[in-house]
């Protein structure tokens, strides 16, 4: 950007806010973009920009970005209470009711459901339970925790040793021993020449169950997954491979953790991700679309053998060692509550995949005139449309060209926003989204496309 006036929020931005997953001094350099407000599907700046935001702001805002609803739940659940906590058996009433509907919703039966206020804190607490369910069954060295290569857990220290991207480690000095990676179920990067997806399967929960011995099974407690992973590239694994990979899992005896922070809430299809990719968990994480992040809340559901064991841990009166102050918030639960209500009333499953099936054909459209569109892969309203350098020999681009920034920048230029993810383009719209919307994001998408196509093709791109 031009160099900011002084005391502009802009330059006050530079000065005096550190940005999540920002490079600092590029963000000193082009300043921050500053959203201003949102109406459904689209959000402005403070120029009175209008993009679509075609990412649900971070996989989140599934009933778009001015639900009067939410809105009213929340005041109405300030006019209540400002706050109470679920502590020392305390509980306001409403938390009650999310966790009986959340219970009714999950594919876990007997559930109950635990609340805290961030996806990372769900996938910790997790672990944590997974470590109580193993030590009251005599094996208290069944700690550590298998997740894979490109899944994102979060970002809080034992969250982020679950994420597979090297980004979430680098400066901390992570992983945390104990925990471990396996193979991502990238049916397009991943396979080896010629190998078929049965044999690639295989081969996935074969060096699942390798590593297992190696480490030992008696060491390992849990493994960690999101049904499609969203910030790895969404990545929907090849069928079958769930089910190869539970049968290792729990032929050892070891835990089975639903990352449903994304997938959760009709994103993929079906309510639940697991149900689209046939995962069959011990606990699950919820966020994001829970509230459709008009407020800062989630939650696990635990099944029964993971409560007995709590109970068993405790059975000498000692409490569960573990809480966040705004756990079961009254006013995040008010507003949970209002948004499944909305979910349910707009009977959000058939209407994703009526959009989704819309978005998938439209993204077809425009690869099969592309030149530089490797796939087109999703589920629900859910894509990633991965661009390389030859489609034929998948053979990606030349890192240093930095595609999928350049795809990014003229996408903003065009108001759309999508989220490279390397070479790979997410686009997860709000759940609310309509045929109008869907047509929209097309256009947009292909006209970005066409530029940067044209780019690459008359080699004004140059490597950094
Ligand atoms: C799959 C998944 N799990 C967990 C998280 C962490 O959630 P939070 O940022 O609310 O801690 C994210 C965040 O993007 C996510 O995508």
């Amino acid at each position: 950007m031009s160099q900011p006036a002084p005391n502009s929020a802009e330059a006050r931005d530079v000065l005096f806010h550190l940005h999540s997953q920002t490079n600092s001094q590029a963000h000193a350099e082009r300043g921050p973009l500053i959203m201003d407000r949102g109406e459904g599907i689209h959000v402005f700046d403070n120029q009175g920009k209008r993009y679509v935001e075609a990412m649900a702001g971070l996989w989140c805002t599934s009933l778009g970005f001015s639900e009067a609803r939410l809105k009213r739940a929340a005041a109405e659940a300030y006019d209540r209470f400002g706050f109470y906590h679920t502590f020392n058996h305390k509980t306001p009433a409403a938390t009650i009711d999310l966790a009986e509907k959340l219970c009714s919703l999950a594919p876990i039966p007997n559930a109950q459901a635990y609340f805290a206020t961030s996806g990372s804190e769900a996938t910790e607490t997790m672990v944590k339970l997974a470590w109580i369910y193993h030590a009251v069954h005599g094996k208290p060295g069944k700690r550590k925790i298998i997740s894979r290569d490109r899944g994102f857990h979060g970002s809080t220290i034992v969250a982020a040793s679950m994420c597979g991207m090297p980004r979430m480690h680098r400066e901390f000095g992570l992983p945390l021993p104990g925990f471990l990676h396996t193979l991502c179920p990238d049916p397009y990067r991943g396979t080896l020449p010629r190998e078929g997806m049965d044999d690639f399967v295989a081969r996935l929960a074969g060096s699942l169950e390798d590593m297992i011995r190696q480490e030992g099974a008696d060491t390992i407690a849990a493994f960690i997954a999101e049904p499609i992973n969203a910030g790895g590239g969404v990545i929907v694994p090849p069928e079958g491979y769930f089910a190869a990979v539970e049968a290792v899992l729990r032929r050892h005896n070891i835990l089975v953790l639903a990352d449903e922070v994304v997938c959760g809430f009709g994103r993929t299809g079906n309510m639940w991700g697991s149900q689209t990719v046939g995962m069959t968990p011990d606990m699950m994480a919820l966020a994001k679309g829970i509230s459709s992040s008009y407020f800062p809340i989630s939650a696990v559901v635990l099944g029964k053998p993971v409560q007995d064991a709590l109970a068993e841990m405790n059975k000498g009166g000692e409490i569960f060692g573990h809480g966040f102050t705004n756990s079961g918030h009254p006013v995040g639960v008010a507003v949970a509550l209002e948004a499944i209500r909305i979910y349910e009333e707009m009977d959000v499953v058939p209407h994703v995949r009526a959009m989704g099936a819309r978005l998938r054909s439209g993204l077809d459209a425009v690869a099969g005139k592309s030149r530089i569109v490797g796939q087109v892969r999703g589920a629900g309203l859910m894509f990633g449309v991965e661009l390389v350098a030859n489609p034929a020999t998948r053979a990606a681009f030349d890192i240093g060209l930095k595609i999928g920034a350049r795809f990014d920048a003229e996408a903003l230029r065009n108001g759309l926003i999508i989220r490279p993810m390397g070479d790979t383009i997410a686009i997860c719209p709000p759940l609310i989204i309509d045929e109008a919307g869907v047509d929209e994001i097309i256009e947009l998408f292909r006209r970005t496309l066409s530029t940067v196509e044209q780019e690459v093709e008359a080699n004004l791109l140059a490597a950094e």
